[in-house]
C-alpha cells in the first residue's frame, strides 16, 4: 500500500522532472561558433554580401567547419545571434526570419548545417524586443518554443535585454520548462545572471540557474579588444571562488565568445584567450571570419592539447591560485588523469603587462601537487613533453610582455 508521505515523495520527485532542466547536454562546455561578435548586427547584404546576417553566412561557416577541420576538433554548434527576424511577427503571430537573408527559410538552413552532422543554435531575447530591436518573446514563449523545436534547434541562446528583474526570474525558468516539454534536446543557454548582477545590482542566485540552464553570462559582452578580455579574466579572478563551484557536467560559466583571429588582438593575446577559457571550463563558442583566419590563431584554436583542457571529463573548473603584482596571474585547474587520488593539473602563467617580462620560481607542492610519484610537464601549445618533476622541485618561469606559459602536469 502507498502511504500519504511516499505519495508526496513521488509528486515532489515527478515535479522535480518537471521542472529542472534535465536534458542530459552539455556534458562537456560546448564548442561552436556564433554570429555576434564579428559580425554583429549588419544587415545590409548589398553592401557587405558575405558579412551581413544571412543563411549564406551561416552555411559558409559549417562548410568551413567542415573544410578547416573544426569539426574534427570538436567544434559543433552554429549559433545565429540577433538579427535574423523581420521587423514584425506574422499573421499568426509566429516569428519569421528576414525572407531577403534567408530566402530558403530557417527550416532549410537548419537542414544544411545538420546534414555535416553539425548542431544548429539560434537566438532571442526575453522582453518585448531583442537588445537590436526585433520581436522579443515576453508574451510568446510557448509559441516560440515551438517554432524552435520546428526548426530543430539544437541549442538556444536566451538574452534578456530591456525586462525588469522579476520578469527574468519568470522568464527563463519558464523558457527551459517549455524547452523541455518540447522533448527536443536543446542547449539551453541564459543571460539571467549578467542581467541580475551588472544590470539590476541583485546577487544571482546560481543554484536556481543552475538549475534551468546548461550554460550562462556571467559579464558583459566580450569584444575584439585586450581591454575587453582582460576585464572578463580580471572579474573571474577576483570572483573564481563565487563562480567555480557552480560549473559542473552540464551546467557552465559562460565568459562570452572567443575572439580569436579578429582584428583588435595580438597572437599572444588570443593565446591567453584560448588558456583562459580552457582554465575556466568554459564554452568554446568562435565569433571570427573562418574564411580569412591567419594560421597562426586558426591553429590555437585547433589546439587539440588545450581543447582537452577545457572538455576535460572531470568538469571542474579552475581558480586562480596566485596573483603578483596585479600583472602575473597563476591559474591551476584539476585534470584527468588521477592517481591515487591526486591530480594531473592545467597551470597559466598570464603576464598581463604589455613591456616588463616577468620571472618566478614556485614550488610544485605550493601549487597543490602533491604525487609523490612526480609529473611530466607538457607544453600546451607546443605539445613537447619537458621533463618530469616531483613536488620537492622549483619550476623557473619566465613570461614574456603580455603572453602566457600554459602547462599540462600529468601525473606519473
Ligand atoms: C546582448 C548579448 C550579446 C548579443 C547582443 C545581440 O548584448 O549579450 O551577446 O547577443 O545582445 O543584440
Amino acid at each position: 500500500m502507498i502511504d500519504s508521505l511516499n505519495l508526496l515523495v513521488m509528486f515532489i520527485l515527478i515535479l522535480n522532472c518537471v521542472v529542472a532542466l534535465n536534458n542530459g547536454l552539455a556534458k562537456t562546455p560546448p564548442m561552436g561558433w556564433m554570429s555576434w561578435g564579428r559580425y554583429r548586427c549588419n544587415t545590409d547584404c548589398d553592401n557587405y554580401p558575405t558579412e551581413c546576417i544571412s543563411e549564406d553566412l551561416f552555411k559558409a561557416v559549417a562548410d568551413e567547419f567542415i573544410s578547416g577541420g573544426y569539426a574534427d576538433v570538436g567544434y559543433e554548434y552554429i549559433i545565429i545571434d540577433d538579427c535574423w527576424m523581420e521587423n514584425e511577427r506574422d499573421y499568426l503571430g509566429k516569428l519569421m526570419p528576414d525572407y531577403r537573408r534567408f530566402p530558403s527559410g530557417i527550416e532549410n538552413l537548419s537542414e544544411y548545417i545538420h546534414s555535416y552532422g553539425l548542431k544548429f543554435g539560434m537566438y532571442e531575447n526575453y522582453g518585448n524586443v531583442t537588445c537590436e530591436g526585433y520581436p522579443g518573446s515576453k508574451y510568446h514563449i510557448a509559441t516560440d518554443v515551438q517554432q524552435f523545436a520546428e526548426w530543430k534547434i539544437d541549442y538556444l541562446k536566451l538574452d534578456g535585454c530591456f525586462t525588469l528583474s522579476k520578469e527574468l526570474d519568470y522568464g527563463f525558468p519558464e523558457f527551459s520548462k517549455q524547452l523541455n516539454k518540447t522533448g527536443r534536446p536543446i542547449v539551453f543557454s541564459c543571460s539571467w545572471p549578467y542581467y541580475q548582477e551588472h544590470i539590476f545590482n541583485i546577487m544571482p542566485q546560481y543554484e536556481l540557474v543552475k538549475k534551468y540552464c546548461n550554460l550562462w553570462r556571467n559579464y558583459h559582452d566580450i569584444s575584439s579588444s585586450w581591454q575587453s578580455i582582460k576585464n572578463t579574466i580580471n572579474f573571474y579572478g577576483k570572483n573564481h571562488k563565487r563562480m567555480a563551484s557552480y560549473a559542473g557536467s552540464g551546467h557552465w560559466n559562460d565568459p562570452d565568445m572567443l575572439m580569436i583571429g579578429n582584428p583588435g588582438l595580438s597572437v599572444s593575446q588570443c593565446r591567453i584567450q584560448m588558456a583562459m577559457w580552457a582554465i575556466l571550463a568554459a564554452p568554446l563558442i568562435m565569433s571570427n571570419d573562418l574564411i580569412h583566419i591567419s594560421k597562426e590563431t586558426k591553429d590555437i584554436l585547433l589546439n587539440r592539447e588545450i581543447i582537452a583542457v577545457d572538455q576535460d571529463p572531470l568538469g571542474i573548473q579552475g581558480s586562480m591560485f596566485k596573483d603578483i603584482f596585479g600583472d602575473l596571474k597563476i591559474w591551476t585547474r584539476p585534470l584527468i588523469p588521477v592517481i591515487n587520488d591526486y591530480n594531473s593539473y592545467a597551470i597559466a602563467f598570464i603576464n598581463m603587462h604589455d613591456k616588463v617580462d616577468r620571472k618566478i620560481s614556485v614550488n610544485i607542492y605550493s601549487l597543490g601537487l602533491k604525487s609523490p610519484d612526480g609529473y611530466t610537464i607538457m607544453d600546451l601549445f607546443t605539445g613537447d613533453e619537458l621533463r618530469n618533476i616531483t613536488p620537492n622541485d622549483v619550476l623557473q618561469i619566465n613570461v614574456n610582455p603580455m603572453d602566457i606559459v600554459f602547462y599540462k602536469l600529468i601525473i606519473l
